[in-house]
């Protein structure tokens, strides 16, 4: 848990519990309806999917997810999840997902603050990278991710199909060793 200040007041950053899965389940399926091309998942898909999508992150081993979420007041508007396999040969590297802050509270380096309590959470256990994935059309949070330290090792093609349409992904790593 962590707070920190912005041109808007203080802001809380803290592990999601299973009592915050019904606004974790609206907060994501407001980020799935907004940033369609930013997102694996759909919005049509049924409330009770991303319900269940919450509740399983909340309820897994917390060495092997960590879903952070953003507050105001006491109003999550943000959140980021990062995630390490099991597998004993895999489970050196995490990956984080679901990054997504309300418009309102964008541009004031709240996401730099989230990845650094992203990363916090995979030193902690040792791990050796942590990689993402940023549609190319996304170049906010691109720059984002490159001013944290994240550098593109791949471009995916053709990543994401929404509407008739490809959008490719750069792949990202951070080397935490
Ligand atoms: C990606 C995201 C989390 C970045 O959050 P953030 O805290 O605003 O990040 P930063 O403060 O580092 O700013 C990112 C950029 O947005 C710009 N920005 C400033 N005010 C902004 C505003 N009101 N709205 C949007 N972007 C703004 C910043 O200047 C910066 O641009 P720059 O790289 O040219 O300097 C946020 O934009 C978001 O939720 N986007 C929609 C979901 C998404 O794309 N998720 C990532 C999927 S990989």
């Amino acid at each position: 848990m962590t707070t920190f200040q912005t041109p808007k007041g203080e802001v809380l950053l803290r592990k999601a519990t299973l009592i915050d899965a019904p606004k974790v389940s609206e907060l994501r399926r407001e980020a799935l309806a907004s940033n369609p091309t930013s997102f694996g998942s759909s919005v049509e898909q049924p409330d009770r999917w991303s319900f269940q999508w919450a509740e399983q992150l909340i309820n897994s081993p917390e060495d092997y997810s960590l879903l952070l979420i953003a507050e105001y007041q006491g109003d999550m508007f943000g959140m980021a999840v990062i995630r390490r396999p099991n597998g004993t040969k895999v489970s050196h590297g995490s990956t984080i997902n679901s990054v997504y802050l309300k418009p309102e509270w964008r541009g004031f380096g709240i996401m730099q603050q989230i990845l650094g309590q992203l990363q916090q959470w995979a030193m902690d256990r040792r791990l050796h990278f942590i990689k993402l994935g940023v549609t190319t059309i996304n170049e906010s949070a691109h720059r984002s991710y490159l001013r944290f330290g994240f550098v593109d090792y791949a471009t995916e093609p053709k990543d994401i199909f929404f509407e008739g349409n490809y959008y490719d992904e750069y792949l990202m790593i951070k080397y935490l060793v």
